[in-house]
């Protein structure tokens, strides 16, 4: 790798901004209780646009950003747990939204680590002969699969959608991606099984799907997936942790980053956070944070920084990049 550059960021949110006053209007909870807990203050819910909506929204910004030609695409990649439909693909809405006729448009599914995975599959792509130029897009409605009556798990989500232009260059960019999964720990973060429906079905196994999570379970996993994916990706390329500008994590809980900058020995500040104003995005939260980073000027060309996400899978992963 060393060639795939990052050459534009744009982003989309819900149209509505929630507090958690306005949360704890509806389900018996306090703006102490989640600020103390997790430090969102607001997350922005959807009103009217879909996931491909947000998606082809940001995807507009980051396209403009970059300064290609939409027709110059030849790949688009969604990264969502909360796609429109079964079919067609998100990211199939997208292309014709965008009218980027010439990408070859597909989903990807790894829950929050989502956008982190698509970047990987993008840049296995590119190969700046047949794909030069791919779009990433993480994009969740994930207040449609909360369930609205559970205080554990609504107030912890937003929408919105993140997306990055990424271009075959002769530059350095991306340097390294590590993923991982672990299926047999599924059940910590799931939405119910579709039922089977058919007129030869024999038993009902129709669950709500709405989302569940073993909340515990997940701030565990996430304490230590953090460093270590990090530390994985720096020893694997000789790079210390001195020489990393910002860490940009999935933004899930403040309390989980604090813990990590207290395992990594990193201090707060190169941490970008803005679960604050957007609460957990899931796979469109660190193409948000990066396009919020962007567009405030807080990354320089050459600067090292790192990306990592975990969630719903289990999934994990992180990436080192120039930028
Ligand atoms: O993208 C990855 C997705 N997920 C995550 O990263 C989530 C990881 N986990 C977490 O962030 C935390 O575990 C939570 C924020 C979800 C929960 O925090 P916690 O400190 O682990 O709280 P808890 O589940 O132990 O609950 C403590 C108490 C319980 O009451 P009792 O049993 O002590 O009387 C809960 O019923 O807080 C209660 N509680 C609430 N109270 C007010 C749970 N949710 C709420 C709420 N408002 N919204």
């Amino acid at each position: 790798m060393g060639n795939i550059k990052i050459t534009g960021t744009g982003r989309c949110l819900g149209e509505k901004v929630v507090s958690n006053d306005d949360i704890a209007t509806i389900v018996e909870t306090s703006d102490e209780w989640i600020s103390s807990r997790t430090g969102i203050k607001e997350r922005c819910i959807s009103v009217d646009k879909n996931t491909s909506d947000l998606a082809a929204e940001a995807a507009t910004k980051a396209i403009k950003n970059s300064g290609i030609d939409v027709l110059d695409l030849d790949l688009i990649i969604v990264a969502t747990t909360t796609p429109d439909s079964f079919t067609p693909s998100t990211a199939c809405l997208v292309q014709a939204k965008l009218g980027a006729k010439n990408a070859v448009a597909f989903d990807i599914s790894a829950a929050c680590s989502g956008f982190i995975y698509a970047l990987n599959c993008a840049s296995k792509f590119l190969d700046g002969i047949k794909f030069k130029k791919a779009l990433v897009v993480g994009s969740e409605v994930l207040s449609r699969i909360l369930d609205w009556e559970d205080r554990s798990t609504c107030v912890l989500f937003g929408d919105g959608a993140g997306a990055a232009v990424l271009e075959y260059t002769e530059e350095n960019g991306i340097m390294d991606i590590y993923i991982g999964s672990d299926g047999s720990k599924g059940k910590c973060l799931s939405t119910g099984e579709f039922g089977i429906d058919n007129p030869f079905s024999v038993k009902e196994r129709c669950s709500e799907s709405k989302l569940d999570m073993a909340g515990k379970d997940v701030f565990k996993f996430a304490v230590n997936i953090i460093p270590y994916s990090v530390n994985k990706v720096l020893e694997d390329n000789s790079i210390s942790l001195d020489e990393i500008k910002y860490i940009v994590p999935h933004q899930a809980n403040y309390r989980i980053v604090e813990s990590a900058s207290k395992r990594l020995k990193l201090p707060m500040e190169r941490f970008y956070i803005n679960l604050d104003k957007y609460g957990n995005t899931s796979a469109a939260s660190i193409p948000i944070a990066l396009d919020e980073m962007n567009e405030k000027g807080m990354l320089n060309k050459g600067d090292k920084i790192v990306l990592v996400g975990f969630g719903g899978g289990l999934t994990w992963g992180a990436i080192l990049l120039q930028w």
